[in-house]
C-alpha cells in the first residue's frame, strides 16, 4: 500500500502575528516546515510530500524542502479544507492508496504515530491521533461560568490525520469547504474515523509560546 502525505502550509498565520507566516520560522536552525517534512518521513512509511503553499511560495518551499522526496510544491485555498482539496486533486494524477495530511505547523510527529494510524486503516478509512481533554472544561457567557461539561470522551484532534486516499477526496468533492479538519468530512458522511493515541510533544504551533514550546521539547529530546 503507497502512502503519500499533504504537507498544509497555505496558512498566514494570523494569530500567531510574526512578519512572516509560522511555518517559515527558524526553529534550532531551520524552517518549521522542514521539520514538519522530515517527521512525517522519519520512519520510511511516507512514499512522498505534496507541500500546499501560498501561491507565489512554492519555489521557496521547494527549496526548504531540498534533498527530500518533496513532489513541486500546489497553490492552496483561502481556507484549510480548499488547501486540502487542491492537493489531493494534485494527488489524484497517480493517486496513493492512503494519504496523510498534516499541519505544517505541527514540527514534532511523536514516535510510532504514523504506523499507529496507517494500521487503524485497515478498520476504518480514516484514522486520527488524538489527546484525551485533561483539563476541566466550562462553558461560559458574558464572562460567567453557564456550567461544567463533562470530559469524559473527548479529544483533542491532532495530525496527521490518515484516510483511504478515494475516501477522502470523495469527501472533499462533496463536503461544503468549511470543515476544519479532514476526519469531520468522513463523519458527516457517515464513515468511521479510529482514534489512536497522540502525544502532549504533538504541538500545533498556533502562538508565539508555542514556538517556544516546541523549542523547548526539542532541546530535551537533545540532552
Ligand atoms: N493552512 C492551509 N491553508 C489555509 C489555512 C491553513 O494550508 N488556507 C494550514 C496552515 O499553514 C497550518 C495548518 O493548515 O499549517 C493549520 O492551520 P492554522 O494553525 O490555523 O494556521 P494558519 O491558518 O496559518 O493560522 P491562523 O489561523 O492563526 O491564521
Ligand atoms: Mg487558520
Amino acid at each position: 500500500m503507497t502512502m503519500d502525505a499533504l504537507l498544509m502550509a497555505a496558512g498566514s498565520g494570523t494569530r500567531f502575528g510574526a512578519p512572516e507566516p509560522k511555518q517559515y520560522l527558524p526553529l534550532r536552525g531551520r524552517a518549521v516546515l522542514r521539520h514538519s517534512a522530515e517527521a512525517l518521513l522519519r520512519d520510511g512509511l511516507v512514499r512522498r510530500i505534496l507541500p500546499v503553499v501560498a501561491p507565489g511560495e512554492e519555489r521557496r518551499v521547494a527549496a526548504l524542502l531540498a534533498g527530500l522526496p518533496a513532489m513541486p510544491p500546489v497553490g492552496g485555498g483561502a481556507t484549510r479544507a480548499a488547501s486540502v482539496r487542491a492537493g489531493l486533486e494534485a494527488l489524484a494524477a497517480d493517486p496513493p492508496d492512503l494519504v496523510l495530511v498534516h499541519d505544517a505547523a505541527r514540527p514534532v510527529i511523536p514516535d510510532g504515530t504514523i504506523a499507529a494510524l496507517r494500521a487503524a486503516l485497515a478498520d476504518a478509512p480514516g484514522a486520527i491521533p488524538a489527546q484525551p481533554v485533561s483539563d476541566t472544561l466550562k462553558r461560559g457567557a458574558a464572562g460567567h461560568i453557564l456550567e461544567t461539561v463533562p470530559r469524559e470522551g473527548l479529544f483533542r484532534a491532532q495530525t496527521p490525520q490518515a484516510f483511504r486516499f478515494d475516501a477522502l477526496l470523495a469527501a472533499h468533492r462533496t463536503g461544503d469547504g468549511s470543515a476544519t479538519d479532514d476526519a469531520a468530512l468522513l463523519e458527516a458522511a457517515g464513515l468511521p474515523v479510529a482514534l489512536v493515541p497522540g502525544g502532549e510533544a504533538n504541538i500545533k504551533i498556533t502562538w508565539p509560546e508555542d514556538l517556544a514550546r516546541v523549542e523547548a521539547h526539542l532541546a530535551a529530546c537533545l540532552i
